[in-house]
Parts: C-alpha cells; structure tokens; sequence
C-alpha cells in the first residue's frame, strides 16, 4: 500500500495478492477454518483518493447527513453502498477514532472480483491506511491491522507490506524477506467464485481435515525453494487446496488450466477461492511471451481494454476458451 498527499487530499494505491500457497486445516467451531498460506503482493493496484470537504460549506446545503461522507466507485459494477469493504473500513476507523469525516472517498478498481485477488480486502486495508493519515487519526501500524482483522480474513495481510505466511483465519502474519522478485501470467476469466460458496463446496465434498496431520511441510519446502531461486521446483510445490474442488465442478476453468500448462510446462495455480490463474514465469520476458501466447488462444484476448500489463507480471482477463 502506498499512501501519498496530492493537491486535493490523500490518494493510496491497493495492490491485488496472489496465493502462492493455500491449505486448509481444518473447520473451527466458529465456523471460519484454520488456513496456511503464502500470499504476495502482486504490481496491479486499485486506486483509492480521499478529499476533504470544508465543513462550513457543506453545514449550508440540504441534506447534511447524506452529503458528509460521499462514496463512489469507478471501473466496476462494485456497490458502492454499506456493503463495499472500504466504506465499512471508513465507518470502522470513523467510530474508533471519533472523527466525523467531511469530504469524499473514491475508489478506482482495476483488481478484478471474485477472482482470489483480494481486491476488496485490500481496498479496506488501504482505506484503512488513507484516512489514519487524512484525518491525522495516527494509529501504529498494529493498531490497524487490528481493525483490518475485524472487517475480513484477508485484509490484515495487506499490512505485511510484502510476502507473508498467514495462518488461523488468515490473520496470524508471518512476513518473509528474502524471496526474490517474481514474475507471473495472471488470468482471470469470466466465471466468478465467492469465498463462502468455495468453502461450502470444499466441505461438502472429500475434504477430510485431518489429511494434512503427519504430512511433511510443503510450504517449508516452497519457501526454501524461492529462496534458493529454484523456481521450476517451486512452480510445481505451488498448491491450493480449492483447486480440485472448483475444477471438478468447473470443467471451464480446468481447460483454462490446462491451456495454461501447455503453453507454460512450469504450471498454473488457482489464487484464493478462484477465478483467477497464474503462472510463475522465470523473467519479466518470459512472462512476456507467455502472455502473448495467452492472448492468441483466449477467446477474446483482442478485445480493446480488456488487455492490462503490470510491472512484475501479466493480467489477461479474457473468456476461457472452449
Ligand atoms: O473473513 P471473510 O469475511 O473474508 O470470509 C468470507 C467467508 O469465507 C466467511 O464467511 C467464511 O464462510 C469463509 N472463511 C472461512 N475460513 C476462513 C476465511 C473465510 O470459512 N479462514
């Protein structure tokens, strides 16, 4: 996340994640399951800017109470209501800190949804972030990423400021230095998958939490092999424990996958809960080359705009070819 002051207010940038490594442990009581995982900030942001309204000005029009605290939202169908996880981080902070905001929040998104990008939990932490410093509230850094566990499993992550183990709901972090700089092929296709039906799918099935006791530790072993810049080892020790499930009941995503493996023999792996795919790639270049031949193959992969490329790796969003 980054936090910047402009000529009307305050701007911060919320990167998307990729999940290099998911396991799911087993159900709580509370409902929630104990998850292992190694996430990574990945170069494609949605944009946030907050600008603060002169209060006098606004004490004169009509419908003060409304007119307060604007909310928008640009580059997707998102609702822009109570629902949106940044507006409820903005009411989250505004309660804890008892600050009465003026002005108005808009949210750019270019993360795609639904996709195991993390998009809405980090536009919460990066909220969360904005306005800690646009309302001078000046909480530490622990103190946010406390509220960040309040309003979702994911958005405390965003606070590592880089890769990171999380364990329990996703909450318990563990930042890892050392990793090397990574390059991947991201593709989103058009079908979607919310979390709570993921999950539900997953128990409803052959998930047995117990399997993983006794195992020896892959995600030991992933780390190892990323340190050591051993990355074919390391795209093949990539796993997630949603991918067979959402395979088996998505035959469109497993072509997906299986148009990715046999453009890249390094791999494909589901992100989060899914849609989304990607593919570890050796250099910038080969990232490069492997998403042009992405785009060759999806469907759509010409459409003007549907086409974004970022720093450290490629997103294509495109329908999965049939
Ligand atoms: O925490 P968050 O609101 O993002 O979670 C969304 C849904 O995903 C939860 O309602 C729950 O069904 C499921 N979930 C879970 N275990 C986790 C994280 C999320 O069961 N560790």
């Amino acid at each position: 996340m980054f936090v910047s002051r402009t000529t009307v207010g305050w701007e911060a940038l919320a990167p998307a994640k990729l999940n290099l490594y998911l396991d799911v442990l087993g159900r709580r009581a509370d409902g929630f399951h104990e998850l292992e995982m190694l996430m990574c900030p990945v170069r494609l942001f949605d944009q946030l800017r907050w600008t603060s309204n002169d209060r006098a000005e606004i004490h004169f029009t009509e419908g003060e109470s409304t007119e307060r605290f604007r909310f928008s939202v640009a580059g997707t169908d998102v609702p822009s209501d109570e629902t949106n996880l940044a507006m409820k981080a903005a009411h989250l902070l505004a309660a804890e800190a008892g600050v009465e905001p003026y002005g108005s929040l808009s949210l750019t998104k270019r993360i795609p949804t639904q996709a195991g990008m993390g998009g809405g939990s980090s536009d919460a932490a990066a909220t969360l972030q904005l306005l800690n410093q646009a309302w001078g509230v000046n909480y530490s850094k622990q103190r946010l990423t406390g509220l960040a566990a309040q309003l979702g499993s994911d958005v405390p992550f965003f606070f590592a400021g880089g890769p990171a183990v999380c364990r329990g709901r996703g909450e318990i972090l563990q930042p890892q230095s050392g990793l090397p700089k990574l390059h991947f092929v991201v593709v989103k296709p058009d079908e979607s998958i919310s979390t709570k039906e993921a999950f539900m799918q997953l128990n409803a099935g052959q998930f047995d939490p117990q399997k993983s006791e006794g195992r020896e530790k892959p995600l030991e072993r992933l780390l190892e092999l990323l340190r050591n810049g051993m990355l074919t080892a390391a795209a093949k020790a990539m796993s997630n424990s949603f991918q067979s499930v959402i395979l088996a009941s998505q035959p469109i995503l497993a072509s997906l996958q299986a148009q990715m493996t046999a453009l890249n023999s390094w791999g494909a792996t589901m992100t989060g809960s899914g849609s989304a795919f990607f593919g570890l790639c050796g250099t910038a270049q080969q990232a490069r080359h492997l998403a042009g031949k992405l785009r060759a193959v999806l469907e759509d992969g010409s459409r003007a705009g549907a086409k974004h490329e970022f720093g450290e790796g490629h997103y294509l969003r495109g329908k999965t070819p049939r």
